[in-house]
């Protein structure tokens, strides 16, 4: 995968160990893999052969004197973590502690079923915004009302103005209440209770990953076009009332999960204001297309949101490019995700503690 002006190799070894490396010669630098996804038995660089084992040693370089210590000639690493399923990958040299995430994201990844899901389709855009105002994007639901007419049919975090009128909160309180009965039975339980976007990422404690179950609009079992099921249940799940489950890590993945179909999004900067983004639609590992699930039914609902959100960016990085163009408040009801994901980014490039 590209990340900007790096390429990196995420692979498994023979027993299935995960790695990631700099997909960079330690001879003369050229790209090593170029193909986007592969088996092989070794990783052989295409200018002079230096070949290196899938965990990055260097094992060959036909033509070296005998004495070069090749030991110091492995590709570079990256830090790679699984979590369920997801893989995590950090270009920090000393990446931040991984315990809390694991432990706050893998209990509520689990009956999802990740780790063993097939991947039932996968989309992939450039969209013409800086990967941050994409990023920001996701991080409110002001726009919601007016720019997503699918995805507030099915969720509560879009009503305007503060999220927070009374027929509202009645409504999500009845059906958090509901579904803590219905799905107690199946170990779940609602951990985001109430209308308004969870508070994410808390910028003061440094918290860049999240998750939580949620119910959906009443009638609604699936983020479809029409709240209907249209793949079969996933993972451990024992019937099809089970909210919506939501995950969003920085600085660039969120996966919104239904009963029968996960969709995750992936950001990776492609340049100033470039963003290659790629939606994945993931479903029970024995689904079948054609026989357990239509992608005519299954992508719809994410396709649509996706595309419209990329419209916004596109249009809104156009006017920031604007010589005229100056920040505007943020709301307080609908936009303090922003606001705190903009302190959190500001954190990380002052490389403030
Ligand atoms: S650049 Fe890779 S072997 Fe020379
Ligand atoms: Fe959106």
């Amino acid at each position: 995968m590209e990340v900007d002006s790096d390429s990196i190799i995420v692979i498994r070894g023979a027993n299935g160990t995960l790695h990631a490396l700099h997909n960079v010669c330690r001879h003369r630098g050229s790209l090593i893999c170029s193909e986007p996804c592969g088996q092989v038995s070794r990783l052989v660089c295409p200018y002079h052969q230096w070949t290196y084992d899938l965990d990055g040693t260097l094992l060959a370089c036909r033509g070296m004197p005998s004495d070069l210590d090749m030991s110091r000639f492995g590709l570079h690493r990256l830090h790679a973590r699984e979590v369920e399923g997801l893989i995590f990958i950090s270009l920090a040299t000393n990446p931040a502690p991984f315990g809390a995430a694991q432990r706050a994201l893998a209990p509520l990844l689990k009956p999802q079923g990740f780790r063993r899901a097939r991947v039932a389709k996968a989309a992939d855009y450039l969209v013409k915004a800086n990967w941050k105002l994409v990023w920001e994007n996701n991080r409110e639901c002001y726009h919601c009302t007016a720019n997503h007419p699918q995805y507030v049919k099915a969720n509560f975090d879009h009503h305007n103005t503060d999220d927070t009128t009374p027929r509202v909160r009645e409504e999500i309180g009845a059906l958090v209440a509901r579904s803590e009965k219905k799905w107690a039975v199946q170990s779940l339980a609602p951990t985001h209770r109430q209308t308004g976007m969870t508070v994410f990422p808390d910028a003061g404690k440094d918290i860049w990953f999240s998750a939580n179950r949620t119910p959906l609009v009443e009638g609604w079992v699936s983020e479809s076009m029409d709240g209907k099921q249209v793949a079969p249940l996933m993972g451990d799940y024992q019937n099809a009332d089970v909210g919506t489950l939501r995950i969003r890590t920085l600085p660039n993945f969120w996966n919104h999960s239904s009963c029968d179909h996960g969709v995750s999004t992936r950001l990776l900067p492609a340049g100033l204001q470039q963003t290659a983004i790629r939606v994945y639609w993931l479903v029970h590992e024995n689904a079948v297309e054609g026989r357990d699930y239509d992608l005519a039914k299954l992508t719809p609902f994410w396709r649509l949101t996706s595309e419209q959100d990329w419209l916004i960016c596109e249009r809104q990085q156009k006017g920031v490019n604007s010589s005229a163009y100056t920040p505007g408040p943020y709301s307080k009801f609908k936009e303090y995700n922003v606001e705190s994901f903009v302190r959190w980014y500001l954190k990380r490039v002052r490389r403030e503690p």
